[in-house]
């Protein structure tokens, strides 16, 4: 090595001391995307990713406020980075601790109430800041705080930085307007924006250069995608077009917002994975009702059907809540007829709890946590059965 490579070296290890960054992601799809893209930008500023808690000097919590329990789980996944940073042998100082993500938006600067270990908070729209506070961080400040932004710069949803090899997410609306009444998400994610098409498929473009030949195309409703006087499904066929992208598919569609015409298209572009889900959340109509879901239960089952009919191979699945206020047995006898009719391939179950800011919370959380547990049990067991029967079926 000569003397300036050597240098160089120091210069570079100098350079790194201080960058190694763990990213420690919850919940969903969109947040897997949004992890990335913060990885993107920080390997764009020098940093270096690690895996172990010991190894880093900056710990990132992209989190979920979904549920209670998502959240819980992340106050206490805080608490054990540090210890275990702190047990093991050789580390210095406390590591960099951030909040991004929903629940940097819901606690905003709470968060360094609730937490004295925090350093960084960070919304959904504000990621593009991340490097600059970080570098606030290092120079000494002691606590910073990005949130409140509407919109996301459109230069950062696409930083470089894919964790998978052949599989990507891409973002093609963010936030919602449905404000159905149990979900944070509006609050926390913002209202519904489409991202240009152009965008979108330059994006695709990209990945499919890197190597990625199957896409996920990531919004809270993605059947109520608009760019100009085109729609989803026209977003659909242009994705369809694209070289180099195998497979596509979607998540999530909304039953208000889903149609015959989509299950057709789906059943006619060769590149669309033949998978469908499409949350129902109960299965009575009172309860949607007070869910401001926006369709009744009759709806769904003819939506299903249509979707079953237009697409003979269909892989369908849902999400289903057990528990929101006011749920009477009836109610959930109704949700148990619907899942026996409609024979979903899988289902995601959930025990409602109150999110703050909601209209449900206003509501009287009524059914007493053993009655949500015994739901939930008889939901999985009934959906084990059924999806049992089905393979028995079919094999
Ligand atoms: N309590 C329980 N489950 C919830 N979900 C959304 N909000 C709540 C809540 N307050 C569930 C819904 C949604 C999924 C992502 O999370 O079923 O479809
Ligand atoms: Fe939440 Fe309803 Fe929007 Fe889904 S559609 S993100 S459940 S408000």
């Amino acid at each position: 090595m000569s003397g300036k490579e050597k240098n160089d070296a120091k210069k570079g290890e100098k350079k790194h001391r201080g960058k190694r960054i763990l990213l420690r992601t919850f919940g969903c799809q969109m947040n897997d995307r949004d992890s990335e893209l913060v990885m993107g930008l920080l390997i764009q500023d020098g940093y270096e990713s690690v895996e172990r808690p010991e190894d880093a000097d900056i710990v990132l919590f992209v989190t979920c406020s979904v549920r209670q329990k998502a959240e819980d789980k992340v106050w206490s996944e805080i608490g054990r980075v540090v210890k275990s940073h702190e047990n093991s042998a050789g580390s210095g100082r406390k590591p960099i601790i951030g909040l991004l993500g929903c629940m940097a938006e819901e606690w905003k600067k709470e968060a360094f109430r609730k937490s004295s270990l925090i350093d960084l908070v960070v919304g959904p729209n504000d990621i593009h800041q991340i490097p600059r506070l970080l570098k606030k961080l290092e120079a000494g400040d002691e606590r910073t705080m990005a949130v409140g932004s509407s919109r996301r710069q459109s230069a950062v949803y696409n930083t470089e930085y894919i964790a998978g090899k052949s599989h990507c997410n891409v973002i093609i609306t963010e936030g919602c307007d449905n404000f159905c009444t149990y979900c944070i998400v509006p609050y926390v994610r913002g209202r519904e924006r489409s991202r240009k098409e152009q965008d979108i498929l330059a994006e695709i473009r990209e990945l499919v250069d890197k190597g990625v030949s199957e896409i996920t195309l990531l919004g809270q409703n993605v059947n109520s995608y608009r760019c100009g006087s085109n729609g989803f499904i026209s977003l659909l066929k242009k994705v369809n077009d694209v070289k180099g992208v195998e497979k596509f598919d979607f998540v999530t569609s909304h039953p208000k917002d889903a149609s015959e015409e989509l299950f057709k298209a789906m059943s006619a572009l060769d590149k669309c994975r033949k998978f469908l889900h499409l949350p129902v959340q109960s299965g009575s109509n009172r309860i949607l009702k007070r869910m401001n879901r926006g369709y009744v239960r009759e709806h769904y089952l003819e939506l299903a059907e249509a979707a079953r009919r237009n697409i003979p191979d269909l892989r369908m699945t849902t999400d289903v809540m057990v528990g929101f206020p006011g749920e009477t047995d009836r109610d959930f006898e109704d949700t148990l007829n619907l899942m026996r009719t409609v024979r979903f391939q899988g289902a995601y179950i959930f025990k409602y709890s109150p999110r703050p800011g909601t209209q449900a919370a206003q509501m009287e959380d009524d059914v007493p946590m053993a009655v949500k547990r015994q739901r939930n049990q008889v939901l999985l067991e009934l959906q084990k059965s059924l999806h049992a029967q089905q393979k028995e079926q079919r094999d």
